[in-house]
């Protein structure tokens, strides 16, 4: 920034995913404290939720969003032109962000992403060659609307001082499963499993419809992103529901869909309640196609950017002999507040150096990242989803 000679008041121009207008906040927000920029976010993730919030962040030793600021850009501009551009699997993975919003706050939007679900992903929200004009002006309803909802809901909160947040439907045990698979999910599959499974439980509670029920769920189908996966189990619930009162200061505060378009906050689950629900959650998948797994539902190279000779970097360290898959995947996408929060600190700083196995497999891992993880489920103390907690949308 020093040797483009930026300006503190001369706004910098950010255009990208939501990886790059975070990256690129940050720098800004840092920078001589405070250099403004402009926003022109490139994605479904960009356009709808990174470029609505004034939040800005990167990792740092492997923990996502580790540091960040909270930095408003001067304007964002918004350009859906970008989207013809974008893989499918990251136009699906924004859709979740769609159905996350409409299903808790807004009714006709959840109508139109059923009415055009297909459609929507196949061009693009209506972006690439030869989509009708119908079909990109529902893109274009959906979106401001869906917009709108999320300035409405949390300009008020902009700092997140406020817990009971719509917009964190999805958002109560996701953020631990989404780092759980050897190779992580997609942010939008892990919202949509932990929103379908919460449709669920809302269902058996009696508060949401039958009908209802079954138009989030068939929703979700339609549009290839997952509602269920193995890991997703008791264990799982349990070790992610401790972690999440731990950020919402000991409420559960579960946004579930009640009635559909709008919202309501469970505090109240049992663990039992949860497993009985989680039950019949699975039941009801087994009568879904793919028995409710997503389709491109995990993070590859198209995510990370890492390839050599344009080959996924996955399989350049596989041949080199190391664990490439973990390295090139979980060590970008390690979560906020990661491992070891149980334990009274990241793993490296506490628990981890003391131990020698840990020590070890540490130094084996690319950065530490695969080690200390596999370390800690031999140890059997807690397992590498021990303590991720949501660092927020
Ligand atoms: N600040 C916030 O409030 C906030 C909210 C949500 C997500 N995020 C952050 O955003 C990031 C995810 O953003 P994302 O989903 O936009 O992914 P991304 O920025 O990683 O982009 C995904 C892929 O799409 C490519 N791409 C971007 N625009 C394209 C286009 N128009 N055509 C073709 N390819 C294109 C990118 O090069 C990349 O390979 C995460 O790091 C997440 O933490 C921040
Ligand atoms: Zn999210």
């Amino acid at each position: 920034m020093n040797s483009f000679g930026i300006f503190r008041k001369e706004p910098v121009l950010v255009v990208g995913g939501g990886l790059v207008t975070d990256v690129a906040g940050f720098a800004c927000a840092a920078y001589r404290r405070n250099t403004n920029f402009i926003r022109i976010p490139t994605t479904v993730i960009g356009l709808i939720d990174a470029s609505v919030s004034i939040k800005v962040a990167v990792n740092y030793g492997n923990y996502k969003n580790r540091l960040g600021a909270y930095h408003a850009p001067q304007h964002t501009f918004l350009d859906f032109g970008f989207l013809r551009t974008l893989p499918k699997a990251q136009i699906r993975n924004g859709f979740a962000e769609l159905i996350k919003i409409s299903t808790c706050a807004h009714l006709r939007t959840f109508e139109l992403l059923e009415k055009y679900c297909d459609q929507l992903i196949d061009t693009g929200f209506g972006r690439t060659d030869g989509s009708s004009k119908e079909v990109r002006e529902a893109a274009d309803e959906i979106n401001r609307a869906g917009i709108h909802e999320m300035l409405k809901l949390e300009t008020p909160n902009l700092h997140e001082i406020g817990l009971d947040r719509v917009i964190a439907y999805g958002h109560t045990w996701s953020p631990m499963h989404e780092l759980v698979p050897e190779v992580p999910f997609r942010h939008g599959h892990a919202i949509s499993i932990d929103m379908a499974y919460s449709a669920t439980l809302a269902n058996m509670r009696g508060i949401l419809s039958d009908a209802e029920h079954k138009r989030i769920l068939s929703l979700f189908s339609r549009a290839g992103l997952s509602m269920d996966n193995d890991q997703f189990d008791e264990d799982l619930l349990d070790k992610a529901t401790k972690a999440i009162l731990r950020t919402r200061d000991g409420k559960l505060r579960a946004a579930v869909p009640s009635p559909l378009g709008r919202c309501v906050f469970l505090n109240d689950v049992s663990l039992q309640e949860m497993h009985a629900a989680l039950r019949k959650h699975k039941e009801l998948m087994q009568g879904y196609p793919r028995h409710g797994a997503g389709i491109a539902a995990f993070v590859d190279a198209s995510d990370t950017g890492y390839t050599m000779n344009k080959k996924p970097s996955e399989a350049t360290n596989h041949a080199n002999g190391h664990n490439g898959v973990n390295g090139a995947s979980k060590a970008i996408i390690k979560d906020d507040v990661a491992e070891g929060v149980f334990n009274g600190g990241p793993v490296h700083d506490g628990q981890g150096t003391s131990n020698p196995s840990v020590a070890t497999e540490h130094a084996s891992g690319p950065e530490g990242v695969d080690g200390s993880t596999k370390a800690e489920t031999k140890n059997g103390a807690t397992s590498e989803v021990n303590g991720h907690v949501s660092n927020g949308f």
